[in-house]
């Protein structure tokens, strides 16, 4: 029995595309909605999540990134400037006037005493989990612990480290790709064979996530012994979301073969919408500056193209089933979603799924 919410849907956290209003749509709808927190403030996420609580009773899932931040490399930053350097003289632009691009920051003491001040019910994380000591605090406030795995091994990891569950992050997901045990991008299974695998392996129940954009989907992952399905993409066009018109009109006419995996937009593996920077630079660059740091090169070129009209700069973020997303009220989605994955597999006795 899925407890954490009524429905067993996640609404995935989106940083840069979502802020409450796509997790208050889901929660009031039944699902788990979630908000990034990847690139907030203390300050801010300690705003959302009263504006959250002002909004729904329903629990609702705070997450964080838990990578290890880079030692800054000046020479490699410079040679991929350089490297860059057509497009800013083409643009007008200055290298050297470079603002700092939006950070992405792992879990850390200031975010761990919002989670202790205001006790969300679910905290998930992206590659990997904070050290023990700030792992051992965020279990205290009672909040039950997801992260991604991509891989058995990563899934066999999280459950040693007592994890509530893994959310499995088959390779056609859209965004980051969680891994932090492997970085070997052309060994990340799809969903279809990673999550059985991962439901043999491990104690802890299983979400489903990659590629998941309707009922059909969920009845697919419960098939194979989820507990839930963890969806991204497909809330991207609803009003909740707060994805940029130029992603928005990108998902539109998007096709199921239009995405790749890149590494030229933050330094680490995610899989987007291909545009002309990935068709140009990569889509995978072995120069790129170390996560998060390839963000701040792409950022003034992307403002510039953006202003006018452009998404070639532009990180298109999206799974292998975006042509499946469909513009509508994210609650009606969730529950949409749910009744047609009902519909498929005939009631909640078939469902294998484990208790959480
Ligand atoms: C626009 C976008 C942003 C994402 N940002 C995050 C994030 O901040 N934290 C996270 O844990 N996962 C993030 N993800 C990955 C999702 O958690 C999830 O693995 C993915 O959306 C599932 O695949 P789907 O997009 O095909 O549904 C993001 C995905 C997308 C599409």
């Amino acid at each position: 029995m899925w407890t954490l919410s009524s429905l067993p849907i996640v609404q995935a956290p989106m940083a840069g595309s979502q802020g409450p209003d796509l997790c208050i749509a889901v929660c009031e709808a039944g699902g788990l909605g979630s908000i990034p927190c990847a690139m907030l403030t203390p300050e801010i996420l300690r705003a959302q999540i009263a504006q959250i609580r002002a909004e729904t009773r329903a629990p609702f899932n705070v997450n964080f990134f838990a990578h290890r931040p880079p030692a800054p490399d000046a020479a490699r930053e410079a040679a991929w400037l350089e490297r860059l350097g057509g497009y800013y003289r083409d643009a007008g632009l200055d290298p050297a006037t470079i603002p700092k691009g939006p950070g992405r920051a792992p879990y850390d003491e200031a975010m761990c005493a919002v989670v202790e001040e205001t006790k969300p019910a679910v905290v998930s994380f992206h590659f990997g989990l904070p050290n023990e000591g700030l792992l051992a605090r965020t279990k205290a406030t009672g909040a039950k612990i997801l992260s991604s795995a991509t891989t058995v091994s990563e899934a066999r990891w999280l459950d040693a480290r007592g994890v509530d569950a893994v959310i499995a992050q088959g390779r056609e997901a859209g965004g980051h790709r969680g891994m932090f045990l492997t970085d070997d991008i052309d060994a990340q299974p799809g969903l279809f064979a990673l999550l059985p695998q991962i439901v043999d392996a491990v104690k802890a129940p299983v979400i489903a996530a990659g590629g998941i954009a309707d009922g059909r989907g969920i009845a697919a992952a419960f098939a194979l012994g989820a507990s839930a399905a963890q969806i991204g993409t497909a809330y991207l066009l609803s009003p909740q979301a707060s994805t940029a018109p130029l992603h928005r009109a990108a998902l539109k006419t998007a096709r199921d073969d239009d995405t790749r995996l890149t590494n030229l937009y933050t330094g680490r593996p995610a899989r987007g919408l291909m545009t002309r920077f990935m068709r140009e630079q990569g889509p995978f660059n072995a120069a790129a500056p170390a996560f998060p740091l390839a963000t701040g090169a792409v950022s003034p070129l992307r403002s510039h193209a953006e202003a006018r009209g452009s998404s070639d700069f532009s990180p298109l973020w999206s799974g292998e089933a975006g042509a499946l997303a469909r513009e509508g009220d994210a609650g009606e989605l969730t529950q949409k979603w749910w009744k047609q994955a009902r519909e498929i597999i005939g009631g909640a006795t078939h469902m294998p799924a484990r208790p959480i």
